[in-house]
């Protein structure tokens, strides 16, 4: 590396800190000329595995010290297998399917030629409007570390090497937070949010080592991420010693000037520098003025070459250096059976099971006749959602035809498609659709959103099913068949209208290719449903944000001193009302509260012990609690465990998730679930990054959700 390293102008070593985006399917001649002259250390979006050869033979063969490149793609849930969106994944609560689906996709693309992706997304979302909910792990720091971690491991495997990829812990930090959930907009954490909320994911994926960060778009408290000396200089290198490479996001770093941080291009190439951002995705700060700017500013190559040493690092882990050529072999046509069926098991522990009146699931396969309803039930394409880049709708098993298939030779089912879009405001045919209705023993509507109304820069104002299909349900409420309703979306929905209207709910996000066949097994009952909210659904939007840790305020409401507009008295005195932290025109509690989902099973929870009532910080404490299936299947169950630190130097949540395990328990059995909870649990971050452990009680809840069914308290000590 050294010796590399020394043989290196600076015009090669700015080079390694360039990232250019390739033109699909070809090489450019300014790309060619560029990567000949050692200006480029990485291309982004080139899939194409002549083009990808080609690059890669240019840079090996043709530039002066055959350097490789980094080939970076967004492989976010998926290359050419899609798994359900990040938020459905995260539904699973199972590192383990969300580890596997990381790696079938690495072997995927890495057969492409791809060697770096920019994911896990770890940007804690409380806000549903926002379109990259759907690309997010949801609402809570600990899930998330847990399961952000678990995706770096599928992509990077034991070692960056033959079907690992690189992953990219993205958008250090606060990208989520962006107000009113509008895309891009700046963020305003305050310290002790940003260290005990945000950072926390980040953090876990550093100790699990990430091999990249990519620097948010967002302006943090008046410096955005990417000419931010403090977040990546002293936070994230100086704190966390994180060795891998940081890249800025796309163009975040010419946008430095439009943030109004710097005059122009030059300055903000500068900023960047000087904050510890090594590699610049697409704009040209670098490749134009970055020789100059360390000339100006009087610095020596020291700064430069522990950047350029960083991305080379990463070239020799992922075996780059070692091949004379890097020839992929292409990906190829039909996907394996054994990819697909991964795909397909996620898809089912994705889907939540938000409603079941009268058990109305799971459905008899015997039925005479099954009307499927809506847009979304036969399209390939939307059922994949966003960020699939290189998925094609040739590859998918849509939910009509999975219905199709799992039915009795003698079942009738028959199709409407009802609305051209999910979001159209007609309804067509509607008179035929009611009678196909009003003659079925069941009509499975499959609505929701389409692909393109979440992700990146698609974000809503509005949560409630978009179209016209809040009257479509309306209107088909008014058959006495049993309605059983199958959302495909991106983000949460505001879903109080259509409740009262339908039997039953099973929420599937975006679930992939395979989405088909797992909605059609939880449906009749092959499977049976798992998944558990990873963020809260609002009644309305206004609620937002909503989220199960929000701190207490001095006047916390509850059944008794809520108010609602109804039962207000004309010219009541103000005084009168409640005067608790509420909205008057909305019950206070969320539609589903986050860790929430149904199963075909009940299980119930008793017997919450503890090991004992007293320890110390350095101590272990030991939960356990025996969870009961009392109904005739077998079901999983996600145990979730949560804490509250009832007095604290600083406010603290009066619920935290800090442990959840995922059982599988036979009818009628108990299983005696177990936790190990110690510091790491117990404490907190202050503004500097010192973590604080300090005595007290402690309440420790238990149960299926976040309003769990048991409490209990100890209490921290520090023996001297
Ligand atoms: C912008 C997005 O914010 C980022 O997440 C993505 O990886 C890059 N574009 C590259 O496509």
């Amino acid at each position: 590396m050294q010796q590399l390293l020394s043989q290196m102008t600076q015009e090669e070593k700015i080079g390694q800190l360039c990232q250019v985006s390739g033109a699909e399917g070809y090489v450019p001649d300014h790309i060619r000329h560029a990567i000949q002259s050692g200006q480029v250390g990485s291309v982004i979006n080139e899939v194409h595995k002549e083009t990808i050869n080609e690059l890669q033979r240019i840079a090996i063969e043709e530039s002066r010290l055959g350097i490789p490149l980094l080939v970076g793609r967004d492989v976010i849930h998926g290359f050419k297998t899609i798994f359900p969106i990040p938020l459905g994944q995260a539904a699973s609560w199972n590192p383990e399917i969300i580890e596997q689906g990381a790696k079938v996709a690495a072997k995927e693309a890495s057969m492409a030629g791809v060697n770096w992706t920019f994911a896990p997304m770890i940007d804690i979302s409380r806000d549903p409007r926002w379109g990259r909910i759907a690309e997010s792990l949801g609402e809570d720091p600990y899930l998330c570390a847990e399961l952000g971690s678990a995706m770096v491991k599928g992509f990077q495997g034991d070692y960056l090497y033959g079907e690992s990829i690189a992953a990219c812990a993205k958008h250090f930090v606060g990208y989520g937070a962006a107000e009113s959930g509008k895309d891009y907009c700046a963020t305003n954490i305050p310290p002790n949010e940003l260290r005990n909320v945000h950072m926390v994911p980040f953090k876990a994926a550093s100790e699990n080592k990430v091999a990249t960060f990519m620097s948010s778009f967002s302006d943090i408290d008046g410096v955005p991420a990417s000419g931010n000396k403090w977040l990546f200089d002293q936070v994230l290198r100086k704190d966390w010693q994180f060795e891998g490479f940081v890249v800025s996001d796309w163009e975040s770093i010419s946008q430095l000037t439009i943030h109004g941080l710097t005059e122009n291009l030059k300055g903000a190439a500068w900023k960047a520098f000087d904050a510890g951002i090594d590699m610049e995705m697409v704009s040209t700060g670098y490749r134009d003025h970055l020789s100059e700017l360390l000339q100006e500013h009087d610095e020596d190559d020291t700064r430069l070459n522990q950047m350029v040493e960083r991305i080379l690092t990463t070239k020799f882990q992922l075996g780059l250096f070692d091949q004379p050529t890097l020839e992929c072999p292409g990906i190829f046509e039909q996907l394996p059976e054994a990819h697909l069926q991964a795909a397909k098991q996620a898809a089912v522990e994705s889907c939540v099971l938000l409603q079941n009146r009268d058990d109305v699931l799971p459905l008899n396969k015997n039925l005479s006749k099954i009307a499927v309803i809506g847009p979304l039930a036969d399209d390939g394409y939307e059922q994949l959602g966003t960020w699939i880049f290189d998925g094609e709708e040739r590859h998918s098993q849509s939910i009509l035809s999975a219905v199709q298939s799992s039915v009795s030779e003698q079942t009738q089912v028959e199709f409407h498609r009802a609305m051209n879009t999910s979001r159209s405001h007609e309804v067509q045919n509607m008179d035929a659709l009611t009678e196909s209705v009003s003659n079925a023993d069941v009509a499975i509507l499959v609505l929701g959103e389409e692909a393109i109304l979440s992700g990146e820069a698609h974000c809503r104002a509005e949560l409630g099913l978009p179209g016209c299909q809040e009257q479509l349900i309306e209107q088909l409420r008014q058959t006495d068949t049993q309605l059983v309703l199958v959302i495909l979306a991106g983000r949460p929905l505001t879903l109080e209208p259509v409740l009262n209207n339908v039997d039953a709910v099973l929420y599937a996000w975006h679930p992939g290719s395979m989405g088909g066949p797992a909605v059609a097994d939880l449906l009749f009952g092959d499977a049976n449903p798992s998944g558990k909210l990873p963020v809260t659904f609002p009644r309305k939007v206004g609620q937002i944000p909503i989220y199960y840790s929000q701190k207490l305020s001095g006047k916390p409401v509850n059944e008794h001193n809520f108010v609602h507009i109804d039962d207000i008295p004309v010219r009541a005195a103000q005084t009168s009302l409640g005067m608790a932290s509420n909205h008057l025109d909305v019950h206070f509690t969320p539609q589903f509260q986050f860790g929430f989902g149904l199963s075909y099973s009940q299980f119930s929870y008793q017997n919450l012990q503890l090991s004992t009532k007293q320890i110390d910080v350095d101590g272990t404490l030991v939960v356990s609690v025996d969870v009961h299936n009392t109904s005739n299947r077998t079901g999983v169950e996600v145990v979730q465990l949560y804490i509250h630190d009832r007095v604290a130097s600083l406010t603290r949540p009066p619920k935290e998730l800090k442990g959840f395990q995922r059982v599988s328990i036979g009818p009628g059995q108990t299983q005696t679930v177990t936790f190990n909870i110690d510091k790491r649990h117990l404490g907190f971050y202050i503004a500097d990054g010192t973590y604080l452990c300090e005595p007290g009680i402690f309440s420790i809840g238990i149960g299926s959700s976040s309003n769990p069914e048991l409490w209990n308290e100890f209490e921290l000590i520090k023996t001297p």
